[in-house]
């Protein structure tokens, strides 16, 4: 990606759950684009943090800035103290990717209501209170702003033993298409990202016979990995998707078309 302007050096940007995986991978090509990165993370284990300084570390190498911060995205005081603080250490807040998110799998007839109550407090609810936090500096960029949802495959066409994840999934796509047309008319564009099964600790707890199988029944015959959403999303961030809003892009391979 490097022969590529994005166009946005100096552009402040919080990734939620960006102290791993996915998240990781876009806040590490986002400091190679040259933008301000928030990194945030959980705590919810003792190496969380750790990760989080660590990879700020490795991002300001690139020659730009990065802080780390704490948030549960279910909390929306959190979610307003994320963002402030991003205000106040980069002076605005022009993009915000909602990348955080749960899987917690178990087949219908097993499923504990708490367990849904978690999962969709994290999953959709923190996506909507990170972006209501964000709307208002969102909307002072001069040159448009933009927020990405990371959705899933499996919200688009389902799987077995995945109903409340894939509910969760499904419901950031009908978010991100209302939030587009309610803030469209402020330059605020909102787009989501659907991976397939992509190479990170989330798919990294299936089997090995379950990822074999799985990688069979992939059009491109394997799982992605964390630059293929990394592309996307910067593309979406970027003002060379400028006339780009309400939409989803799928990056999986071909599993679902
Ligand atoms: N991996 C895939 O194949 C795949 C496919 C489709 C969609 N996705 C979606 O892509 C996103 C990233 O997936 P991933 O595989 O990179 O996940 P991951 O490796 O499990 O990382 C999850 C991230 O979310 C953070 N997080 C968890 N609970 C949180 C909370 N309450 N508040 C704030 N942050 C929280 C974690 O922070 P801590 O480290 O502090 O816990 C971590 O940074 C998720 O939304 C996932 O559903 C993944």
């Amino acid at each position: 990606m490097s022969n590529l302007s994005w166009g946005l050096e100096g552009k402040s940007i919080l990734v939620t759950g960006s102290n791993r995986g996915i998240g990781k991978g876009i806040a590490e090509s986002l400091a190679k684009a040259g933008a301000s990165v928030g990194v945030t993370y959980s705590g919810s284990s003792p190496e969380s943090e750790a990760k989080a300084h660590a990879l700020c570390k490795e991002l300001e190498g690139y020659g730009g800035r990065a802080i780390a911060i704490a948030v549960n995205v279910a909390d929306e005081d959190q979610c307003k103290a994320a963002v402030d603080r991003m205000v106040k250490e980069f002076g605005g807040l022009y993009g915000l990717v909602n990348n955080a998110g749960v899987a917690i799998d178990q087949l219908t007839l097993r499923y504990k209501a708490d367990d849904w109550d978690k999962l969709m407090s994290i999953n959709l609810k923190g996506a909507f209170l990170m972006s209501k936090a964000a709307l208002r500096p969102m909307m002072k960029q001069e040159q448009g702003a933009s927020i990405v949802n990371m959705s899933s495959v499996v919200g688009l066409m389902g799987n077995a033993g995945q109903a409340v994840y894939a509910a969760s999934k499904a419901g950031l796509v009908g978010m991100t298409k209302s939030l587009a047309r309610e803030f469209a008319s402020r330059q605020l564009r909102v787009n989501a990202v659907a991976p397939g099964f992509i190479d990170t600790e989330m798919t990294q707890a299936m089997t090995p016979e379950a990822r074999t199988k799985l990688s069979a029944e992939i059009p491109l015959q394997s799982l992605g990995n964390v630059e293929d959403i990394a592309a996307g999303t910067l593309y979406l961030l970027s003002p060379l998707s400028r006339y780009v809003t309400g939409q989803v892009l799928s990056i999986n391979g071909g599993l679902y078309m």
